[in-house]
């Protein structure tokens, strides 16, 4: 995060709203995807964000880095990025199943009772596809 972030209001007040909704509203896990060029400023707009939302998300935050569009590196597969997100909530590894997904299933239940943000950082293209089909509902940027 930049030490002095600075604008953004508009993206950041959007942000909020959308993930810092009682689940009551939601009655569904909140979901916002925030796309634009390299270095426009996603990243710190990401962790500006999940600054403002400790309290809100106050069973901690889980970071995966996808490694889209990361020169010199292969993007990590589906059950890559499980696997890396069930070793850090503590999951043993020969508890992490194979397919992905019953490991999808089982971060699923891990996560159901608890209050978790889930930044995830150089998603690839399609991405945002297959947020909407799980039930996504807002994609903020696109400048
Ligand atoms: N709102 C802001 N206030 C202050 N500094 C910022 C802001 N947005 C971005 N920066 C700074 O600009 C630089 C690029 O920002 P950032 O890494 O967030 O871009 P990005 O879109 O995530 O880049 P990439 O596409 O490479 O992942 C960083 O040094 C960051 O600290
Ligand atoms: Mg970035």
């Amino acid at each position: 995060m930049p030490a002095h972030f600075t604008g953004r209001d508009g993206e950041h007040g959007e942000l909020i709203r959308v993930l810092g909704r009682p689940e009551r509203l939601t009655g569904a896990t909140a979901v916002a995807v925030i796309s634009g060029t390299a270095g426009v400023g996603k990243s710190a707009l990401a962790l500006q964000t999940a600054h403002t939302l400790t309290e809100r998300f106050s069973s901690g935050q889980l970071y995966v880095n996808l490694r889209g569009a990361t020169p010199g590196m292969t993007p990590l597969t589906p059950a890559q990025a499980l696997t890396a997100l069930l070793r850090d909530l503590g999951t043993r590894p020969c508890a992490i199943p194979e397919h992905p997904d019953t490991a999808a299933a089982l971060l699923r239940s891990l996560l159901a009772p608890t209050r978790t943000l889930l930044p995830a950082f150089r998603a690839i293209q399609g991405f945002w596809s297959t947020c909407q089909a799980e039930g996504a509902g807002q994609r903020v940027g696109g400048w």
